[in-house]
């Protein structure tokens, strides 16, 4: 468990400080894949600086399984450091060395001199990752995704209990974003491994994390689960992620099913001819099901538009599809 209580850090420049983490108090337990969200400037990176304590906090404290990281000599915190493995937006491997060498790497550092045992276990992270017969290519030669495959690898070489993640997916397009995520959740539940996400993209805490903070000007101004920042965010700066998520179009069909468990949810797609008639009306009118609109979004391309509603519909879905497709919107039950 990681606990941060009270936690501020001040950089003092020359005719000005900034106050980056101001009086900030998280818990995270053990196995959570928690999400810290925030535009820039927010504090993210300094708050995950200082859970491995590469910055130190001017005040508060911060334990890791009870202990206070405070109380740590130069090399117990060292010790602490090799079990809390980091990965970063920019992958920061080294371009002169293979993948196997850039994994190696991490395990000659925290002083691992068995060079069988490291070679084991550089193979076995490359088959975790994904990377099994790349061992021997250079960053160079890898797309953004396999190189943060190797960040991944690198991260786990000592056994970590915590992975720090500071914009992993941020250099990512989407399919690789998802395809890294699902990894880190792969991780998560067959290592056990704890996860923090540092991100400004909502997409990606509503894909893998069960806990979210929301940070703003050095403050976590906002903590819950997914399904309560998503259902009820209270503060603007939480209400404008949430939106940012949702106009994404890209609907997480199973955290929509946990969040609306009662009923059916039914994704509706219609286009031009019926998206400018009052077809939800008609429907609403001729069923005697209670029909909730839970997203609605329509397109408007350069020579057309379509849309897609998700409704929730509690009582008889079959006869609400049965109208929908009378009028001609296409159906799917989620
Ligand atoms: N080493 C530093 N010296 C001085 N100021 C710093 C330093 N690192 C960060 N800051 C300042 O602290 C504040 C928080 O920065 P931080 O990098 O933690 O934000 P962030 O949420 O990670 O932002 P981003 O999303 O852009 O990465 C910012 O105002 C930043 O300019
Ligand atoms: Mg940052």
């Amino acid at each position: 468990m990681i606990e941060i209580k009270q936690v501020s850090k001040v950089y003092r420049l020359k005719n000005r400080e900034v106050i980056a983490v101001d009086d900030v108090s998280l818990t995270i337990e053990d196995g959570d894949i928690y999400g810290i969200i925030g535009y820039s400037g927010a504090g993210k990176s300094t708050l995950v600086r200082l859970i491995n304590q590469l910055e130190i906090q001017d005040s508060g404290k911060i334990f890791v399984d009870n202990q206070n990281l405070g109380d740590l000599s130069s090399n117990e915190l060292r010790k602490l450091r090799t079990k809390i493995g980091m990965i970063f937006q920019h992958f920061n491997l080294l371009w002169s060395r293979t993948v196997s060498e850039n994994i190696e790497l991490a395990l000659e550092i925290a002083g691992n001199k068995d060079k069988q045992e490291r070679h084991s276990k550089v193979q076995e992270l490359v088959d975790l990752v994904g990377l099994t017969g790349r061992e021997n290519a250079y960053p160079s030669e890898l797309s953004g995704g396999q190189k943060q495959r190797v960040g991944i690898a690198r991260a786990l070489a000592n056994d970590p209990k915590i992975l720090l993640c500071d914009e992993a997916t941020s250099a990512l397009d989407p399919d690789t974003t998802k395809s890294i995520l699902d990894l880190l959740l792969e991780i998560n539940k067959k290592l056990n491994i704890t996860i923090i996400m540092i991100t400004h993209q909502m997409e990606v805490v509503q894909k893998i994390c069960n806990h979210i903070a929301v940070m703003s000007e050095g403050k976590v101004i906002e903590t819950g689960t997914v399904k309560e920042i998503f259902t009820a965010p209270k503060h603007s700066v939480t209400k404008s992620f949430v939106q940012e998520a949702k106009s994404h179009n890209d609907f997480n069909e199973e955290i929509l099913k946990q969040i609306y468990s009662q009923g059916e949810l039914l994704k509706v797609i219609f286009d031009e001819k019926i998206s400018r008639q009052p077809v939800l009306t008609k429907v609403i009118r001729e069923s005697d099901a209670d029909i909730n609109v839970i997203e609605a979004n329509l397109n408007n391309t350069i020579d057309s538009s379509f849309g897609i509603m998700i409704l929730q519909v509690i009582g008889d879905y079959q006869r609400v599809k049965t109208l929908f497709e009378k009028y001609l919107a296409k159906v799917e039950v989620m």
